[in-house]
């Protein structure tokens, strides 16, 4: 029978000399990474090989890998961070493995034991604690990612994969702390659809989202926001969950607005977390929470009468992203900002919630202490 992926038959193959960790400032997103790599061979005849982790290089693939081609290709964004008191905590590593196994299965990559990949994200993340910076909006960006190998040019399931994770240690994704976002909104292209893949997390969804968003950069937005359908359904924001506040007027109820998980949107993390804790914590009374559509007509609309008080993009990266302007039809809808800063009331208090249990400040099951 084939393997099943097995942490404890970990071989582990250090580097002679550990990198030390840049300076802060020097931390973009995504361009360094650590020493080593964690990668698991698997193959459909004889399941998951023994997990390695070994010095980080190039991988050599056929050029004719099935990856290169027909884009079997599926990843995860997640992070480790050093707490407050020194030690490491993995945030919700077990919605990301969830993920990483249902974007695989989709693309016919093989599936995996999630508890098993956490306890070797787990050792992965020891080897490396010395390259996670410990200030506050910093961590360790781990990237695991799935690929077919099996070289050949036919069409069809691939014979073989390859499991691995790289690690970034990263600052925040704005140095100086929030910035609000400039947004033109897409209509004449649009990032998923019903029926297809836009909740999977694969790399094909990526690529075809630049083209799109270096039109809205050349006419001087940092971002676009994506809509679908006739209605004009807000649906997410370059590559992050948006999220809205409302206030209707009459009533001074609040509304804090998602898309919902039909399947054209990418189940974030920081979406799901953002949901939860504004469940568990927000003022029943006050607040409505929902998973909705809301149209960019709608927004433009309470924009108008004064009911738009926020707007931001969430996820992994950027935790969360404030939003200034969305120009929709060359006309802009502006979101207020609180005086003086770069952000909404709520984004600031969603921001240093999710900040608060990823830094150890308090202690909350979606951290694991490693
Ligand atoms: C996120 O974490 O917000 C992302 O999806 C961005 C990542 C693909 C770099």
């Amino acid at each position: 029978a084939a393997a099943q992926l097995d942490a404890s038959r970990l071989n582990v193959q250090k580097v002679s000399k550990a990198k030390d960790l840049p300076p802060p400032e020097q931390l973009v997103f995504g361009k360094s990474f650590t020493d080593h790599i964690l990668s698991i061979e698997w193959d459909a005849e004889s399941g998951w090989a023994a997990p390695q982790i070994k010095p980080y290089g190039p991988l050599a693939l056929d050029p004719a890998a099935v990856v290169f081609h027909y884009a079997f290709e599926c990843f995860e964004g997640m992070k480790a961070f050093k707490d407050i008191d020194g030690d490491i905590r993995l945030f919700r590593p077990d919605r990301n493995m969830a993920r990483l196994n249902s974007s695989s299965e989709r693309i016919c990559l093989p599936t995996f034991d999630s508890e098993e990949m956490i306890k070797l994200l787990k050792e992965y993340v020891k080897l490396e604690k010395n390259l996670i910076p410990d200030k506050k909006g910093y961590s360790l960006y781990l990237r695991p990612t799935m690929i077919g190998i099996d070289a050949g040019l036919g069409v069809g399931t691939p014979k073989k994969a390859l499991l691995y994770v790289i690690a970034s240690p990263v600052g925040p994704y704005y140095p100086t702390g929030f910035k609000a976002v400039r947004l033109e909104a897409t209509d004449y292209a649009v990032r998923a659809w019903p029926g297809g893949v836009g909740n999977k997390k694969l790399g094909a969804n990526y690529a075809p989202c630049i083209l799109p968003q270096q039109q809205a950069a050349s006419r001087g937005f940092q971002q676009n926001l994506w809509l679908f359908g006739p209605e004009g359904n807000i649906t997410e924001v370059g590559t992050m969950n948006a999220f809205f506040v409302f206030k209707d007027s009459t009533t001074g109820k609040k509304e804090l607005a998602t898309a919902p998980l039909d399947g054209t949107i990418l189940e974030g993390v920081t979406r799901d977390s953002i949901l939860e804790l504004a469940r568990e914590r927000l003022n029943p009374n006050e607040w409505k929470i929902s998973e909705r559509y809301c149209t960019i007509h709608e927004v433009a609309e309470a924009a108008k009468k004064g009911e738009l008080v926020e707007a931001f993009g969430a996820g992994t990266a950027a935790i969360v992203s404030p939003i200034k302007e969305i120009s929709y039809h060359n006309e802009p809808i502006y979101v207020p900002l609180q005086e003086g800063k770069e952000t909404g009331q709520l984004t600031e208090t969603v921001a240093n919630w999710i900040s608060e249990i990823q830094y150890g400040i308090i202690d909350h099951p979606y951290c694991q202490k490693i």
